[in-house]
């Protein structure tokens, strides 16, 4: 491995240059090439799924989502998307509300630790880094060595953007995060993919390694991890892999249990929303059962003091 270094499980991807002072646009990837063929299988190819969701969504004139990378990206990739997972502006809208969830953390994030690292754990093809970047934080990408090789080729890392290839419930990639401005971790589409006593064991790791801290997570509720895990989730051309770990929205204050360091346990609700699910959304967030178990996002505080 000449340019690369494997430090316990953990594949390190060099940046393009150094962190500079005191701002850097964040620019944009540099498009190289013609059509990009891509390989992933199984659980790296749910990226192309988000990344086709997000694509969708963003194509609108009317969209939630500002995203013309994964427009591009999705225009790029040599990839049967519409075949694959058929195409749902219902389910493209569901994402980026739930994508929107996510960014408005980071940013928020930004604006208390502008020079911060954003810890994008199963960052896949996620673009989040050119919609919510300020130009001074710190970035770093983890995500299994498939995943991160793709990346690499269709999104090669600018000055302030690491990328590493590893398995996330082994936590020697917590050794390369810089701590030195305040830590958001982003488990975006990646925990319900781990089993339930991963998910434990990384939240506890995490809360413990990042004093002061948070991270941010969705999850499905128990009765969709079900159909997954008995192959009931698919469509004509694809069939969803099994998510295991599944939590209802009304049992989130368990998170805390993970650890002592788990401080605090907020919902985040996604808002505003076109058409039928605009309409139906503030049902869905309010009215038993389905506000109880429905698709949730998650924020964890973590204490200053393990
Ligand atoms: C549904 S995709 C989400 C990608 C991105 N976060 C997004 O929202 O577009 C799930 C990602 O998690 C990654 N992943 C799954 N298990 C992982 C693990 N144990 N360690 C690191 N990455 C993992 C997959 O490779 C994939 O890129």
């Amino acid at each position: 491995m000449s340019e690369k270094q494997l430090i316990r499980g953990v594949e390190r991807v060099p940046t393009a240059a150094a962190p500079s002072e005191p701002s850097e646009p964040s620019g944009g990837p540099q498009p190289s090439g013609g059509p990009q063929a891509v390989d992933l299988t199984e659980i790296p190819e749910t990226a192309l799924w988000t990344l086709y969701q997000r694509a969708v969504e963003a194509r609108r004139p009317d969209a939630l989502l500002r995203d013309p990378q994964a427009v591009e990206l999705v225009e790029r990739i040599d990839y049967p998307f519409a075949e694959r997972f058929g195409t749902s502006a219902v389910q493209a809208q569901v994402q980026a509300l739930r994508v929107g969830c996510f960014d408005h953390e980071v940013a928020d994030f930004l604006v208390r630790e502008p020079r911060g690292t954003v810890v994008c754990l199963g960052d896949g093809l996620e673009t989040q880094f050119w919609r919510v970047d300020n130009g001074r934080a710190q970035w770093l990408s983890v995500d299994l060595p498939e995943a991160i090789a793709l990346r690499e080729r269709l999104l090669p890392p600018g000055p302030r953007q690491r990328y590493l290839a590893a398995d996330v419930t082994d936590l020697a990639w917590t050794e390369e995060v810089d701590r030195s401005h305040g830590v958001l971790l982003v488990a975006e589409g990646l925990l319900m993919y781990l089993q339930p006593a991963q998910v434990r064991a990384l939240i506890a790791g995490c809360a413990e390694r990042f004093p002061g801290g948070s991270l941010i997570l969705d999850s499905v509720p128990h009765w969709f991890s079900r159909l997954t895990v008995e192959g009931k989730m698919r469509t004509r051309g694809y069939q969803a892999p099994a998510m295991p770990w599944g939590m209802d929205a009304g049992e989130r204050a368990k998170l805390r249990t993970a650890s002592p360091a788990v401080a605090a346990v907020r919902d985040v609700r996604p808002s505003g929303g076109r058409g039928l699910v605009g309409a139906l959304l503030p049902l869905a967030l309010t009215l038993p059962p389905l506000s109880t178990r429905r698709p949730s996002v998650t924020v964890l505080e973590f204490a200053e003091q393990p």
